[in-house]
């Protein structure tokens, strides 16, 4: 189901010829008392940039990510924002880069770590100032793919264009303004380089700081789990009663479990995505309604967005508000900790009753749906060095 290899070997070509065209061939100057600075030499004195950018624009998907499930999810403004292999690395440095903060101590990567998907292991991040997020923070491996293109667990950013500009400007994640921002990062030389690649012109604005932002989290698609082995293997999509080539015993019956239980109108496609934000029975009354916060409308308090569950292993401690330690508490909640509040989605209803129904889950299934969990884990996605730190 891979996309064929010829057609990988042309589009690697005409990424090379492209980028050829846009490597400026600056002369050293040897002549004169001022040397005047090559695009690379100015990138090389602060970051480890490959001279031939990464290749963020075309990956070779497995081919169900270009089919209607997971393809009709995708978010990308392909017109005002497609992905550019020097926008994402623009985005890159961006997301590592301290001085998005007022007081240079926190970047974008400070609370989505690469080794947690992108997530944060402490259950509120810590801020400029020290201070504590309100919420848990979110893994944005696959990130792109959700239907209605809204982010945050409550979406209240409408894009991820928009999105991206927001904790810059939070009290206590990053503290500035976008017109100190504009500024602080127009004095940088390497700004210059990287605008100028991405956005050919060098000036540093707001709308380009988004927009390579957005493409940067766009390009972070976790796609070589051992679960992604299996399906690839296969060929097919799995019938329900399907074992996936190379699974275990207990991670097929893992699937299967998840598949019954899990799956369904909830967290499903094979990127585990929920199409919408649900109430999963957390509390009778909560203290942060999600949803109905931003919307003012009762019957979305307690909704809250999931993200794909590729990975989720990486990514304790769980829900908005990082309650749940281990994926066993969270599994537990299904089994036998739903409470019945009156937006409870209607699937983890009894349909006759329409009480709370707890999925009862035997120990052996709550083993089984571990195991599998598992195998959605990435690792060469939380190792590839096109996500990684480019500071020096
Ligand atoms: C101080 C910690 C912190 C910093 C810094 C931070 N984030 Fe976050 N991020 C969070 C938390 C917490 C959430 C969830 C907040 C919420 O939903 O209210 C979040 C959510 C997100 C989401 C939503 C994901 C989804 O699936 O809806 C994206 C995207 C994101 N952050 C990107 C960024 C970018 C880009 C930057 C840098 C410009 C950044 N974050 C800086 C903590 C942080």
């Amino acid at each position: 189901m891979h996309t064929p290899k010829y057609l990988i070997a042309f589009l690697l070509v005409l990424i090379h010829i492209s980028s050829c065209k846009k490597t400026k061939t600056t002369p050293n100057n040897t002549t004169g008392t001022t040397t005047s600075k090559t695009d690379n030499e100015i990138i090389a004195a602060m970051l480890n940039l490959p001279e031939t950018p990464y290749n963020y624009s075309v990956l070779s998907l497995p081919g169900y990510f270009g089919a209607p499930p997971i393809a009709s999810t995708d978010n990308t403004p392909v017109n005002t924002n497609p992905i550019t292999n020097d926008g994402a690395t623009l985005g890159r440095v961006l997301f590592y880069d301290k001085s998005l903060s007022l007081n240079n101590t926190i970047a974008c990567a400070s609370c989505h770590k690469q080794e947690n998907s992108f997530s944060d292991p402490l259950q509120f991040s810590k801020g400029f100032l020290n201070g504590n997020t309100d919420r848990n923070s979110m893994s944005l491996a696959n990130a792109r793919y959700y239907t209605n293109g809204r982010f945050f667990w409550d979406e209240r950013a409408i894009t991820l264009e928009d999105q991206t500009l927001m904790p810059i400007q939070h009290p206590v994640e990053m503290g500035m303004t976008l017109d100190s921002l504009e500024a602080k990062l127009n004095t940088k030389d390497y700004y210059k380089v990287l605008f100028r690649k991405a956005f050919g012109e060098e000036k540093v604005t707001r709308d380009r700081i988004s927009k390579a932002l957005a493409q940067f989290i766009r390009s972070m698609v976790s796609y070589q789990s051992k679960y992604d082995d299996g399906l690839v293997s296969l060929g097919h999509p799995p019938a329900p009663n399907e074992d996936l080539p190379g699974f275990s015993q207990l991670e097929n019956q893992g699937l299967r479990a998840f598949n019954a239980n899990c799956a369904g109108p909830c967290h499903n496609t094979e990127l585990q995505t929920m199409p919408v934000a649900r109430n999963n029975g957390l509390d009778l009354v909560y203290t942060d309604n999600g949803v109905g916060k931003i919307t003012g409308r009762p019957t979305d308090n307690g909704k809250f967005k999931s993200p794909s569950l590729r990975n989720v292993m990486l990514t304790a401690p769980y829900m908005h508000d990082g309650r749940f330690l281990t994926i066993e508490q969270v599994i537990e909640h299904y089994s036998s900790g739903i409470k019945n509040h009156p937006n409870l989605d209607n699937r983890l209803k009894d349909p006759v009753t329409g009480q709370a129904r707890p999925l009862n889950l035997t120990q052996q299934q709550k083993n089984a749906i571990v195991a599998f969990l598992n195998t959605l884990t990435d690792n060469k996605f939380i190792s590839d060095m096109k996500y990684s730190n480019p500071f020096k």
